[in-house]
């Protein structure tokens, strides 16, 4: 009996281990939980806006993932919440309930983290991804890397390079029944074969976890938008020579840090096109090492100790860069807080950026803010 006991102690602590360790769940996978409990009954269970509630209500609970593609996160974080709806781009009726008091903030996020994913992913959830979660802890983290990003202990003992399932360029291409038959009967040398350890529907929840895994970085895919980016501010550890009259020089720190900010957007099959950047050191020298060019310009440079007048005409200038870009690639802007601030009203945390689409003179529009892996 006290050996039963001593057991049960080990396993409920271990529980607790486990569900700590998962405690962060792909903000798209919570968000679906969110969505299927108090979403689905008015909008629809794929987001077209005619569920059983909305019928009942005669309201017509609009489609989703049409909404979404034009605006921010942050918009509709205050349309869900009810804290800002003016801020739509219409008048929102009062049957879609206020649910400020009833997520929190990091549950609002995940709610918008799956609208995103309703709104771009190419593919159905076939299965359930709540059996896959588990599974994918269990058969799959070791490789694949407990968040999916192809970072999982046995890379480094193997030396292989799992596929990356948090990035939609690499998965999206993939269709349910394809990634259903690489799990089924392995792929290349490493990936193991799972038939007769998963059955089908086990199989199919793990699909459609790994559809959940996806960060979706906007449309950046496609090209014709606005990044916006900040340097770091830690400029005296990744510089080596902060009068900056030196040729090359990013501190090994810093080159690493460009280095990985480049692969990020080369990884994910997003196309650049111009980069321009402020003519700060910094800024000039890690979009540099990042995207390979930098034109750098007056008025992405800092406003913060400009006289009004002038700091004005920065603003205005970068509007208008903005507003009229219409290249293939995305174009990218390296900035500053405050000059960030001074057009989006958002603050832009560093390792953040900001995604805008140009809609013709001086109009853009928000798309979302992401964010870079350290
Ligand atoms: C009782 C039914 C109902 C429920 C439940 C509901 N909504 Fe709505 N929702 C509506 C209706 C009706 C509209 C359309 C309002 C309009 O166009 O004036 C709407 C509109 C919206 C919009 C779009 C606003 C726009 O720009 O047109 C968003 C975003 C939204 N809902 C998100 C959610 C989310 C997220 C949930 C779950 C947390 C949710 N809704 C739950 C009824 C509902
Ligand atoms: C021993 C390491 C290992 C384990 C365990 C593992 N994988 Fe993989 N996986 C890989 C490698 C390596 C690749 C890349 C294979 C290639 O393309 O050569 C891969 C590729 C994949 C792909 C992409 C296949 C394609 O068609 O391009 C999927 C999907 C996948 N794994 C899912 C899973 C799932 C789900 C599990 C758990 C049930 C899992 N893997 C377990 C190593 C692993």
């Amino acid at each position: 009996m006290k050996n039963l006991i001593q057991i049960l102690v080990v396993l409920s602590l271990l529980l607790i281990i486990t569900t700590d360790v998962l405690a962060d769940l792909p903000p798209a996978f919570e968000g679906r939980k969110l969505y299927v409990s108090h979403c689905q009954l008015c909008h629809a269970v794929d987001g077209k806006g005619d569920g059983p509630l909305a019928k009942a209500m005669q309201v017509e609970a609009d489609d989703l993932t049409n909404i979404v593609r034009s605006e921010s996160d942050n918009t509709l974080i205050k349309i869900i919440t009810g804290k800002g709806r003016h801020a739509s781009t219409h008048r929102i009726s009062p049957s879609m309930p206020k649910w400020e008091d009833v997520f929190s903030e990091h549950q609002i996020k995940a709610v918008v983290a799956y609208l995103r994913f309703l709104s771009s992913s190419k593919h159905d959830l076939i299965g359930d991804p709540e059996i896959g979660l588990p599974l994918y802890q269990k058969y799959c983290s070791i490789c694949h890397g407990a968040e999916g990003d192809g970072k999982g202990v046995m890379t480094e003992l193997l030396r292989i390079k799992p596929i990356d399932h948090t990035n939609p360029h690499k998965t999206d291409k993939l269709d349910n029944k394809e990634l259903a038959s690489s799990i089924l009967n392995g792929r290349g040398k490493f990936m193991p074969a799972f038939r007769g350890v998963l059955t089908q529907s086990e199989v199919d929840g793990l699909v459609s976890y790994i559809r959940l895994l996806y960060q979706i970085w906007g449309q950046l895919e496609d090209g014709g938008l606005v990044i916006l980016m900040r340097p770091p501010v830690d400029s005296d550890s990744l510089l080596r020579d902060p009068s900056c009259k030196s040729k090359d020089n990013l501190s090994e720190k810093g080159k690493m840090k460009a280095v990985s900010i480049g692969e990020q957007f080369k990884s994910r099959g997003v196309p650049i096109g111009s980069v321009l950047a402020s003519t700060d050191c910094l800024a000039k020298e890690i979009a540099k090492t990042a995207f390979g060019k930098v034109e750098s310009v007056e008025f992405l440079s800092s406003i913060k100790t400009l006289p009004e007048q002038q700091a004005d005409s920065y603003t205005t200038q970068l509007e208008r860069r903005i507003g009229s870009y219409s290249g293939k690639g995305n174009l990218v802007l390296v900035t500053h807080e405050l000059n960030i601030n001074a057009i989006s009203f958002q603050t832009l945390e560093e390792g953040y950026f900001l995604v805008l689409n140009p809609m013709g003179k001086n109009e853009f529009e928000e798309i979302g803010i992401y964010r870079l892996d350290n």
